[in-house]
């Protein structure tokens, strides 16, 4: 029986999108049951609707932000949450009633340039900034302290001498949609084991 994931985005969707393929060529053997989205006007909400996912979209209202991932989960059935360019902090009755079933993916080589304030280009930047030779991107467990959690994989990167930080950001991206698939699919088989 496949597992239901759902995945919360607040972006491009791009890593969403390599998931949708990953299901379908396989290597993820899972079933995208449902997308929660910070806004209903951003890119992953098109690939959802083309690929026939519903989507939860969240109201603006961050009292009651974890009511609504937990409404959301439960509608869609959802038995694991994957973060992808998901950019609010997870409550913490979502993480308790979760618990090692929320993963991430973060476009550095974690603990580095993590944390609250680093995400997106400006963990490229800052990158950039500290003269770093590799950077890359991590996926890991989400618990109460934002991009701390037990680390499930790494793939290291290039950091190229006249890189700017979208250079680094595509680059980088590109091995996020190979990671995340593969890992996400290691840690169902061995949640089964
Ligand atoms: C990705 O690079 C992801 O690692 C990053 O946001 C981007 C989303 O791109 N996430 C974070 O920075 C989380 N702290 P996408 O919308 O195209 O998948």
């Amino acid at each position: 029986m496949k597992k239901n994931i759902v995945v919360a985005a607040s972006g491009s969707g791009s890593n969403f999108k390599a998931l949708i393929d990953a299901t379908q060529t396989g290597i993820l053997n899972a079933k995208i049951s449902g997308l929660i989205a910070s806004r209903e006007d951003i890119g992953a909400v098109q690939f959802a609707i083309q690929a026939a996912i519903p989507v939860y979209v969240l109201k603006n209202e961050p009292s009651s932000l974890g009511d609504q991932i937990l409404e959301a989960m439960e509608n869609f059935g959802g038995e694991l949450l994957v973060l992808a360019g998901f950019l609010r902090k997870i409550p913490e009755e979502v993480i308790q009633k979760y618990s090692d079933r929320i993963l991430n993916i973060h476009p550095s080589l974690l603990p580095k340039y993590g944390g609250k304030g680093f995400y997106g280009i400006r963990v490229h930047q800052a990158v950039i900034n500290a003269g770093e030779t590799h950077s890359g991107c991590t996926v890991h467990l989400v618990n109460e302290d934002y991009d701390q959690g037990r680390i499930l994989a790494q793939k290291t990167v290039e950091v190229r001498h006249d890189d700017e930080p979208i250079d680094l950001a595509a680059r980088i991206l590109r091995e996020e949609h190979q990671l995340y698939a593969r890992t996400i699919q290691q840690y169902l088989e061995s949640l089964n084991a």
